[in-house]
């Protein structure tokens, strides 16, 4: 087995004391180097907070976050976050905001072909110059996208970053992206709903569990990318997915109404 970059053990997180349970409950996960995962639960499971936890914006109540052997506790620029909406900088062109983050680090100056090969490749060749607010949302979408990349991550934590777009646009963003981190080596974590869109871009999907916060199943996806929607392995696999998570959450249901009784 290769060496483990992300590995979750005996996490437990209460956002405070008089929660009667915890937000997550003993979530133990290892994901290996490379591993494009989804995070896939109904809404208030506590996906974006196991996210942040990743990202070092938030620390456990109890257990740990390693990356690469070490614990996390505040962010780090080589494990990029990117959420749902892209956080742009409105005064500043398309190349300014894809270049931030070397700026930031100081690493700009003859770093400058890199930001523009990576604009190149996320479609944004004739928008280099303009302001972001000249842009539609996929096209700010794929400038956030272009600004964690240049920092060249080895983790990349994405948060729903495609729920605010178009069908198509969506599926165009999430074939590439899952693409770029497949090719490139990126450990990548995407935090959605949307089960079609774990199946596009992940090679395992984790299904987690609410109130409290559990994993409570898993599915390989092994197919190739780029990934053809229409092949029958794939709509096999989303049908599978969607069976297990509508089992798993009768059986919440279940649990629910008995503990009502
Ligand atoms: N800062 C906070 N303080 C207190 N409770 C919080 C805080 N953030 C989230 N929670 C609670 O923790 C639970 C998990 O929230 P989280 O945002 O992680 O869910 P999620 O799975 O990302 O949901 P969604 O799919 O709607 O984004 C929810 O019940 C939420 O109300
Ligand atoms: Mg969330």
């Amino acid at each position: 087995m290769s060496a483990s970059n992300i590995w979750i053990s005996d996490l437990t997180h209460y956002y405070n004391k008089k929660q009667t349970s915890p937000t997550l409950d003993n979530i133990n996960l290892t994901i290996p180097k490379g591993q494009l995962t989804a995070l896939i639960g109904r809404s208030g499971c506590g996906k974006s907070t196991l996210l942040q936890m990743l990202a070092g914006l938030l620390i456990p109540t109890e257990g740990a976050v390693r990356i690469n052997g070490h614990t996390v506790y505040k962010p780090n620029a080589k494990w990029n976050m990117m959420f749902q909406k892209p956080s742009l900088y409105p005064w500043m062109t398309v190349r300014e905001n894809a270049a931030l983050s070397l700026v930031f680090s100081g690493t700009y100056k003859g770093n400058e072909e890199r930001v523009e090969n990576l604009l190149d490749m996320v479609g944004l060749t004739e928008h280099k110059d303009k302001n972001v607010q000249q842009l539609s949302g996929g096209q700010q979408q794929r400038v956030a996208l272009a600004r964690s990349l240049a920092a060249e991550p080895e983790v990349l934590l994405l948060d729903e970053p495609f729920s605010a777009l178009d069908a198509f646009t969506r599926a165009q963003l999430q074939t590439e992206v899952a693409q770029i981190c497949h090719d490139q080596g990126i450990t990548m974590v995407l935090v959605t709903h949307d089960i079609e869109e774990a199946v596009a871009m992940a090679d395992k999907v984790v299904i987690m569990n609410h109130n409290p916060g559990r994993i409570v199943g898993s599915l390989e996806v092994p197919v190739e990318y780029p990934r053809d929607r229409s092949a029958p392995k794939f709509i096999e696999l989303k049908e599978q997915l969607f069976a297990e998570f509508e089992k798993i959450d009768q059986a919440k249901q279940a649990e629910l109404e008995q503990k009502a009784s």
